[in-house]
């Protein structure tokens, strides 16, 4: 420091400080450097100044071609007097470019510039580690000096903290900007997984199910939805939530009968710190789903003590937690499901009557299985096609006689143990149709289970003629296109082909 003049370092160090808090609230990365270099180019009277920065895996320096460009300028970092301060560290002050070896000519042959003398100095992180080079070009009477080094080296300790962070920002901007179309994206793949199309059956009774649901979208009144175990209760129940403007707020699922009777209360309503040794405090699943809707899953296995906090929740709009003194409101919207019969219930005093007409102002019966047989079919490609997506597999087809087997069984665990078949036999299927013989141990066999509702049809009739219907409309829904309508159906085109010819179209 010692070679530079009193009056001098005082007017440059006042320069430099302001100088830093310019740079310290330019926040675009591209805009700094210009800032930078045009200060540098002031401070040591210099025609051209710019900060290189290090791009270590392709041992490359880039800076911006010029003020104001967005252009950016790459050179070799073994190359050239700013590499040298770049990749060593060293202060490199050259006073005759041309007769210097360190020089690196063909930058001048290139940009047209011609060079007399240049400084470059490294450019350290706050950790010491180098993250570029500050060069100065040309000054304008003479050469650089000591003090120039001494001013250049300040301006580049200080550059490299304001680059640093518009680095980490520029970041953080490009990442947000990821997650936000990465967010967008799978926002509307759950919400055309769960959309009512998601409920399959041709049936009327299936059919009302998912109008109902298209017709109660705008409302949010609570849905006690029942049904047999595997009827797809909780599946109308995400086509409630995600058809509702509440679609982007959280889906909550809670499973009343898995819970052990001492964690309800906390496990709804949350707990606070400090009720025994240890406990953290936790929020409640109610508190959770604000804002959003609650699944409260086979509500009639709740205690009584439990379904009279749930009912107050409800009422109050409020929750209390576990050791808590002061209520915290809540926005929630309650879908319930039960396979119990609550009526039941209510009768034998196990159920509250007034829980049971808030839960259930529409109420949404899904049937079993055995009550929409003609859709077996339909339901067991639609879960074959979900297979083959889940797992990028090519679409696989049934083999007449498994479809006439899945179609002849009893499935007392209705479309969830259909479902569960249908992906065992597609895992051990080895082409693309699933032709298994040696498995069926595993079927539920006519007989074995609770007796058809239904009477028994002849079922290769029914299946053919349904078979007929479905392939008759996915042909006018795609216009004739086999590819596609084939696709629909889950079928190779092959096979949609074969069928058609059975089928004498
Ligand atoms: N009508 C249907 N259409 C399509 N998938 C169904 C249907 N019914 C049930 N499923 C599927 O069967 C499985 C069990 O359904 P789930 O909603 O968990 O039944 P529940 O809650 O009544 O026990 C899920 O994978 C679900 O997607
Ligand atoms: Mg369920």
């Amino acid at each position: 420091m010692g070679s530079i003049p009193g009056p001098e370092l005082d007017e440059r160090l006042s320069a430099i400080l302001s100088i830093c808090r310019r740079m310290n609230s330019e926040r675009d990365l591209g805009a700094l450097l210009d800032l930078i270099a045009r200060e540098a180019t002031h401070l040591l009277a210099c025609d051209r100044a710019s900060i290189f920065l290090l791009d270590r895996e392709r041992n490359e320096l880039w800076s911006k071609v010029a003020l104001g460009s967005p252009e950016i300028l790459r050179l070799d970092a073994r190359l050239g007097v700013v590499g040298i301060a770049a990749l060593t560290g060293e202060t490199v002050n050259v006073r005759d470019a041309y007769a210097d070896p360190r020089f690196y000519t063909a930058m001048d042959r290139q940009t047209g510039y011609r060079t007399r003398n240049l400084l470059a100095v490294a450019v350290r992180n706050q950790s010491g580690e180098i993250i570029g080079a500050f060069e100065a070009l040309n000054k304008r009477a003479g050469a650089f000096d000591a003090a120039d080094e001494e001013c250049l080296a300040a301006l580049a300790s200080h550059s490299a903290v304001a680059v640093e962070t518009a680095q980490l920002i520029g970041e953080l901007r490009r990442r947000q900007d990821e997650l936000v179309e990465q967010n967008a994206h799978l926002w509307r793949e759950v919400e055309s997984r769960y959309s009512v199309q998601g409920i399959v059956g041709t049936g009327a009774r299936i059919q009302q199910v998912a109008r109902l649901i298209e017709r109660i979208r705008d409302s949010l009144v609570n849905v006690l939805i029942t049904g047999e175990s595997g009827t797809g209760k909780e599946l109308a129940a995400k086509a409630i939530h995600y058809a509702s403007a509440r679609a982007r707020r959280p889906f909550v699922a809670l499973n009343c009968a898995a819970l052990p009777e001492t964690l309800v209360e906390s496990e709804l309503f949350g707990i606070e710190k400090g009720v025994a040794t240890g406990v953290q405090p936790r929020m409640g699943q109610f508190q959770k789903a604000d804002g959003g809707t609650l699944f409260l899953d086979e509500i009639g296995d709740l205690s009584l003590t439990a379904q009279a906090k749930i009912l107050r929740a409800l009422e109050e709009r409020v929750v209390e937690r576990v050791g808590g003194r002061t209520t915290i409101p809540v926005d929630v919207r309650v879908l319930a499901a039960t396979n119990k019969d609550l009526p039941a219930e209510i009768a034998r005093g196990a159920f509250r009557e007034d829980l049971y007409y808030r839960i259930k102002v529409i109420h949404i019966h899904m049937p079993p299985l055995r009550e929409m047989r003609e859709d077996i079919p339909l339901l067991a490609g639609h879960f074959l096609k979900e297979y083959c997506r889940e797992t990028q597999r090519q679409p696989m087809e049934f083999a007449a006689r498994v479809m006439r087997r899945l179609c002849a069984s009893d499935w007392p665990g209705n479309a969830r143990q259909l479902r569960n078949e249908v992906m065992r036999m597609a895992a051990c299927a080895r082409g693309s149709v699933v032709a298994e013989e040696d498995r069926w141990e595993a079927m539920p066999s006519p007989g074995g289970g609770p007796a058809p509702a239904s009477q028994p049809r002849p079922l290769k009739a029914a299946v053919a003629e349904l078979e007929k219907r479905l392939i008759e409309e996915a042909l006018r829904a795609t216009e004739g296109n086999q590819q596609r309508a084939a696709r629909q159906l889950g079928l190779s085109r092959q096979g949609l082909i074969n069928k058609m010819k059975r089928y004498g179209f």
